[in-house]
C-alpha cells in the first residue's frame, strides 16, 4: 500500500496565482509531489461573495480529496479569507492557508508594531487579516488596502509598466503616510510586482505570503512526520485547471520561469 507520507502535497487558487506558492513549496521542499488545481473558469475570487467562495472551495477539496493528497494549501488569499477554517474542520487532512503565515512572519519582522496588508476587494473585507493579527498580537495595529487593479494588471504582464507605478503610487501613497513598517503582499500576484511596489514603500518590509506559507509547510510535515521518503527520483507536479489550459499555461511563466503542461478537469 502507498504509504500516507508519500502521497502528493495539494496546492489551490483561484488560478494562476497560487503557482507562486508552488514556486516556494519546490524551493523549501523539492522532493514532494505537488497537485495543483486552479479555477480558471471561475476566476477572479478576489471580487465575489463569501458563500460563493466557500462553494467554490468546497468543490475544489472534493477534487482534492479524489487525489488522495496528504494535505492542502489554500494558496489563493481570498479563498483562505473566507474558507479556512469551515475547511479546516470538514476535512481529514490538515488544510493551510496563507493568512495565518503571512501575518506571524509580519509581526516577526515589524519593530514598531504597525503593519500594512493589501489585497483583493473580498480579502480586505473580510477582516480576516485584521481578525488573526487580534487573536495572536493584539498590541499590534493594521491598516489594509484593497488594490483590485492589481491580479489584472500582472496578468496582462503590465509588470513593470508605467501604468503599473502610477495606479501603485494611488494605492500606496496613502499607506505611506500612515506610519507602517511592514507590509503584507495579502495576495498571490502582488509578490510579481514587488519592485514597483517597493520603488513607493521605501523603507518597509515587505512580507511575501507564498514564502511563508512555503516554510509553515515544511515545519508542519516535520513535526507531523509526514515528509516524503522518496528520495531516488525528482518530484512530479500535475496541474490541473477547470478552463482551457492554454491561456493559464501562457501566463505560468510569469509565475514560475519555466513552461508548464496542465490538463482541464470538470469538477
Ligand atoms: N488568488 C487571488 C487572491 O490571492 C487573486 C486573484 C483572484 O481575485 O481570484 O486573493
Amino acid at each position: 500500500m502507498e504509504l500516507l507520507r508519500n502521497r502528493p502535497i495539494g496546492i489551490f487558487d483561484s488560478g494562476v496565482g497560487g503557482l507562486t506558492v508552488v514556486k516556494n513549496v519546490c524551493k523549501y521542499l523539492p522532493k514532494e509531489d505537488i497537485i495543483y488545481f486552479g479555477d480558471t473558469a471561475r476566476v477572479p475570487y478576489g471580487n465575489k461573495s463569501r458563500a460563493t467562495v466557500i462553494r467554490f472551495t468546497h468543490e475544489i477539496m472534493t477534487f482534492m480529496m479524489k487525489q488522495k493528497v496528504k494535505m492542502v494549501v489554500v494558496a489563493c488569499n481570498t479563498a483562505s479569507s473566507f474558507s479556512l477554517s469551515i475547511l479546516k474542520k470538514t476535512y481529514p487532512v490538515p488544510v493551510v492557508g496563507v493568512i495565518d503565515a503571512g501575518v506571524e512572519r509580519a509581526i516577526r519582522f515589524s519593530s514598531k508594531g504597525k503593519i500594512g496588508v493589501i489585497g483583493t476587494s473580498s480579502t480586505i473585507f473580510s477582516q480576516a487579516y485584521e481578525k488573526r493579527l487580534a487573536k495572536i498580537a493584539p498590541e499590534y495595529g493594521l491598516i489594509s488596502k484593497s488594490c483590485p487593479l492589481f491580479v489584472p494588471l500582472v496578468e496582462n504582464k503590465l509588470i513593470n509598466d508605467d501604468i503599473t507605478y502610477r495606479i501603485a503610487k494611488k494605492y500606496l501613497i496613502p499607506l505611506t503616510k500612515k506610519g507602517i513598517d511592514t507590509l503584507i503582499l495579502g495576495c498571490t500576484h502582488y509578490p510579481i510586482l514587488k519592485n514597483v511596489i517597493k520603488k513607493i514603500m521605501k523603507d518597509v518590509k515587505l512580507i511575501d505570503s507564498s514564502s511563508a506559507v512555503a516554510k509553515k509547510v515544511k515545519k508542519m510535515l516535520k513535526h507531523m512526520d509526514m515528509e516524503t521518503s522518496r528520495r531516488n527520483r525528482k518530484s512530479r507536479i500535475k496541474y490541473y485547471v477547470s478552463d482551457d489550459a492554454k491561456g493559464f499555461c501562457g501566463i505560468a511563466g510569469v509565475f514560475l520561469r519555466e513552461k508548464i503542461k496542465a490538463k482541464k478537469v470538470i469538477i
